[in-house]
């Protein structure tokens, strides 16, 4: 069973040229096994989550009925994003279970699309979003030890609120950052392999075939990855204890209740600075 398809160049070499594509049904497994074992452990298994919280009534003053979370602008990114992921989702994969489709220049189109989304993206978030909102700090990981020792029935003193986003949602942002990063630098390489209509020149030589199909292949793997992550990603999106935060990407703002009980006011930019976003 080979993970890579292989073919022999015109110079006689063995290349690879493609992931042997039923590795994306390895990932839907990976990916649905992952959800029905969460499930499963958050409704028998895990206890009710607890954290330390001792707000000071000036704090508890400044936290207004509905707290802003995401502006429009990162609100539209967010959608405009899952809509291009979803078009390169299935513009990709259908053809690869047999549905027969001129699928190349939909793709490439919607590759362009994600590739100046996530330019514009890295600018925003850059220059006038909070950047290292989105990064674990001590605390986060100081935080995991304890929840993990809770979890497993040890004795620990209670873990902090989250900062805007929980450790797990840090680090599920990385691994979107590394496969959307790598499917965007190789896709747009392999614009030179495809006809683009002009908007790229052809050229397939200007690299050799070992790295052409060294290409296709992260091309392939980093996109069988997105499967999986944006599976789990629209599952955590639909359950109920979710539902505020899917809400906020949705009307921008998080109610008092929900925000108080899991974030930590001063752990969050608006509060320190009195900006409109925490
Ligand atoms: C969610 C993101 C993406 C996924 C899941 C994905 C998946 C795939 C897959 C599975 C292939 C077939 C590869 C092969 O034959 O070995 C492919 C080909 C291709 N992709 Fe993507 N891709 C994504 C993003 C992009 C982006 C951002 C671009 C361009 C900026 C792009 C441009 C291309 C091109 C030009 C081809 C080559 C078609 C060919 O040679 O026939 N892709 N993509």
């Amino acid at each position: 069973m080979d993970l890579i398809q292989w073919a022999i160049s015109p110079v006689g070499s063995r290349v690879p040229i493609h992931i042997a594509w039923f590795l994306g049904w390895v990932c839907v497994a990976a990916a649905a096994l992952f959800m029905v074992g969460h499930a499963i452990y958050v409704g028998v298994l895990a206890k009710p989550r607890k954290f330390a919280a001792n707000d000071s009534p000036e704090v508890l003053a400044s936290i207004s009925e509905r707290v802003p979370r995401h502006s429009l602008v990162s609100r539209a990114f967010h959608w405009l994003m899952a809509t291009s992921m979803f078009v390169l989702l299935i513009t990709a994969f259908l053809p690869k279970v047999g549905v027969r489709m001129n699928w190349v220049t939909c793709h490439w189109i919607a590759g362009l699309v994600l590739s100046a989304l996530v330019l514009f993206h890295i600018v925003h978030a850059s220059f006038f979003l909070d950047f290292m909102s989105i990064w674990p700090d001590m605390t986060d990981v100081r935080d995991m030890v304890r929840r993990l020792r809770l979890a497993l029935g040890w004795n620990s003193p209670l873990p902090n609120r989250f900062a805007k986003y929980p450790p797990e949602n840090k680090l599920y942002h990385f691994l979107i950052l590394c496969s959307g990063l790598a499917v965007i630098v190789t896709g747009l390489c392999m614009m030179k392999h495809v006809n683009t209509f002009g908007v790229l020149v052809r050229n397939p030589y200007i690299f050799g075939d070992m790295t052409w199909g060294l290409i296709y292949v992260l091309h392939g793997l980093a996109g069988v990855g997105l499967i999986a992550l944006i599976m789990v990603h629209a599952y955590f999106g639909v359950r109920h204890e979710k539902l505020p935060i899917t809400k906020s990407m949705v009307f921008g703002y998080m109610d008092r209740e929900f925000f108080l009980e899991e974030h930590d006011p001063l752990r969050c930019r608006s509060v320190k600075n009195g900006t409109d976003q925490f």
